[in-house]
């Protein structure tokens, strides 16, 4: 039994379409019931898992075997990304395992890119891509991660995607949009009628680049980078005008030992704080409760999946969020990553209770683990955004 009253909110479960489950292949990093469990932690019930495992998610034998492992570990529901190869044409044998397709920098840029963006579009799946352009990249020579990846390699990242919306009729859907010139070029696409879409994170919103001089350093390394304050304030203006399509946590979990090393891998945990974050900010009056949408009805429509709506005939998927203060720890996590650049961070809201599909999976810090996610196909033709 939960007491509702005074200081609990409820809200649709949270909808984060781009984490890193690392499940098969990387099960040290994370894996489906640690990831799990740090989404329904912080108030998420839906994942959508990107496909760059190892080996990468991009055959339908492997996007099975990937839905194997989920629905055995799995707490919340899901749906995959399918990865690029040089012979995508398998994956129209199976659309039924995968919403989307997803290309990385050098993919993006590689001459296969049309090919397999016009295979999207005949399946009528969004293709996500991570638009940085690898030729703008520098040696960092001991200097911040934001130099080595800089704003006007994400720019061209977005030209080039936008390019392939154009010629290839693909729907593109640009994630993790770290800068003011990249939203800007963004919205500029959509209102010329292209079928573009976008999404911002949480860290890009609400941290910069000076974490790069501190010792959270090689923690807060992430592709793209955290960037200077006038990008930060762009992004955060953006979602407070709930101007981007979703918001994403890039739940990015490596190995403490990995992220403690000399040269870290880019990435960190995001899915246990994302939605404290935005009440946080909400609650201080910089943000409107509206932004809630973002991460929740937003990209379910977006993705096809009708997920984490208060509405008659959709799932029980709710989240009942209390008033609490506390202080942001990364050993506190249930995470493999026990770490957080948002570390020391005071925050105004916690988890209480969440339900899947009618279900509590979760209550006051306990898990209910007999309670399995499952396979979220698109019904029927994903809403049109553009
Ligand atoms: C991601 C990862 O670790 O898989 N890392 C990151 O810095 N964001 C890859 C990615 O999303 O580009
Ligand atoms: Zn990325
Ligand atoms: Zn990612």
């Amino acid at each position: 039994r939960i007491e509702l009253g005074k200081g609990y909110l409820v809200l649709p479960g949270m909808v984060d379409i781009h984490v890193h489950m690392r499940e098969p292949g990387q099960e040290y990093k994370e894996d489906w019931r640690t990831g799990s469990r740090a989404a329904v932690k912080g108030g998420v019930t839906f994942v959508a898992d990107m496909p760059n495992n190892k080996p990468p998610a991009n055959t339908c034998e492997r996007l099975a075997e990937k839905l194997r492992r989920a629905g055995e570990k799995s707490l919340v529901d899901f749906a995959f990304y399918a990865g690029f190869s040089e012979n995508p044409e398998e994956l129209l044998r199976c659309p039924e395992l995968f919403v989307g397709g997803k290309l990385y920098p050098e993919e993006l840029f590689s001459r296969s890119a049309a090919y397999f963006a016009r295979l999207m579009a005949k399946l009528g799946k969004p293709l996500v891509v991570h638009a940085e352009d690898p030729s703008m990249f520098r040696e960092s020579r001991g200097l911040p991660h934001s130099y080595a990846r800089p704003p006007e390699a994400e720019l061209s990242g977005v030209r080039r995607a936008l390019r392939l919306c154009g010629e290839a009729g693909a729907w593109v859907h640009v994630t993790h949009v770290s800068t003011g010139a990249a939203v800007t070029e963004l919205l500029s696409a959509k209102l010329s009628g292209l079928k573009a879409t976008f999404d911002v994170t949480p860290h890009h919103a609400l941290l910069t680049d000076s974490l790069y001089s501190t010792t959270l350093s090689r923690i807060a390394k992430v592709n793209p980078p955290l960037r200077g304050e006038a990008d930060r304030s762009a992004v955060y203006s953006a979602l407070a005008r709930g101007l981007p399509d979703a918001l994403v946590t890039d739940h990015a979990p490596h190995s403490p030992e990995e992220k403690a090393s000399e040269d870290p891998p880019p990435g960190f945990p995001g899915l246990e704080l994302a939605l404290h974050l935005l009440l946080s900010e909400v609650l201080a009056g910089r943000l409107p409760l509206g932004v809630i949408d973002l991460y929740s009805s937003r990209p379910a429509s977006l993705l096809g999946v009708e997920k984490g709506a208060i509405a008659v005939g959709m799932d029980a998927d709710l989240v009942v969020v209390k008033r609490e203060e506390w202080v942001v720890r990364g050993d506190e996590m249930v995470s493999k990553a026990r770490y957080t650049p948002f570390e020391g961070w005071r925050l105004s809201t916690k988890t209480h209770a969440v339900f899947v599909r009618g279900r509590m999976v979760y209550a006051e810090g306990e898990f209910f683990e007999d309670a399995r996610g499952s396979l979220r196909a698109p019904r029927g033709a994903p809403e049109r955004w553009w």
